[in-house]
């Protein structure tokens, strides 16, 4: 049976949810007089290109660059959190033994997904399904299926690493409103 946890930061998000879809009918005027939609990703930085402070002389959109900054620290607090962080044992094992190739493909896909779902025109998302990405019988990176306390701890994790990285409190209140829409398919059980 599915328990139903709600804690002070998804509260806190679910409030800011409010705040996101009225911020959704948000709108420029460009110097053509025409009226353009802000999306979130626009908000985080958008497509404006910047140094890529991770690979010399490459360049990134800032919005991609403030959403893998973000999600990288999530990984980190998510790692030394006792209350998820054995679902992410095969990961763990692996950066332990200084092997970082799961760590990688974790940290792109992460990054592609939310790139993709704030808005962003330039990114595909090419991994699993939320479903299949958090069910252990379709991905074996994966021990157990998750409760919602597992996904109030995700999150509660997820402002952790926005907050590392001074993302102001709108801002991690929308993208927790893309999150808070997920989590029926990724709570299992
Ligand atoms: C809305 C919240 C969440 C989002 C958007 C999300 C997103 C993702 C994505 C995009 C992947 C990669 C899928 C792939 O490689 O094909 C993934 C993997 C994974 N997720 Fe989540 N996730 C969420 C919540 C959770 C929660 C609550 C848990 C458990 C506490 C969890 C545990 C995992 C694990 C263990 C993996 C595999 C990591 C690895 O590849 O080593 N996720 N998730």
């Amino acid at each position: 049976m599915k328990k139903t946890t709600i804690n002070k930061a998804t509260t806190t998000l679910i409030a800011g949810a409010m705040l996101w879809v009225a911020s959704l009918a948000s709108c420029s005027k460009d110097n053509k007089n025409t009226t353009t939609t802000l999306t979130l990703y626009d908000s985080l930085g958008g497509s404006t290109m910047v140094a890529d402070p991770s690979n010399s002389g490459a360049m990134i959109e800032k919005g991609r660059l403030g959403i893998r900054s973000v999600v990288d620290s999530t990984i980190f607090v998510i790692a030394a959190d006792p209350a998820i962080n054995s679902q992410f044992s095969v990961l763990l094992a692996e950066v332990t033994a200084g092997n970082l190739s799961g760590f990688s493909v974790l940290s792109k896909n992460l990054t592609d997904f939310f790139c993709v779902a704030t808005g962003a025109k330039n990114f595909t998302y090419a991994g699993k399904s939320m479903t299949d990405a958090h069910n252990p019988a379709t991905n074996s990176r994966v021990t157990t299926k998750s409760t919602n306390a597992d996904f109030d701890a995700f999150v509660a994790d997820l402002v952790t690493g926005a907050n590392k990285n001074a993302l102001p409190a709108y801002l991690i209140a929308r993208v927790g409103a893309v999150v808070g829409t997920l989590r029926t398919q990724v709570v299992q059980k």
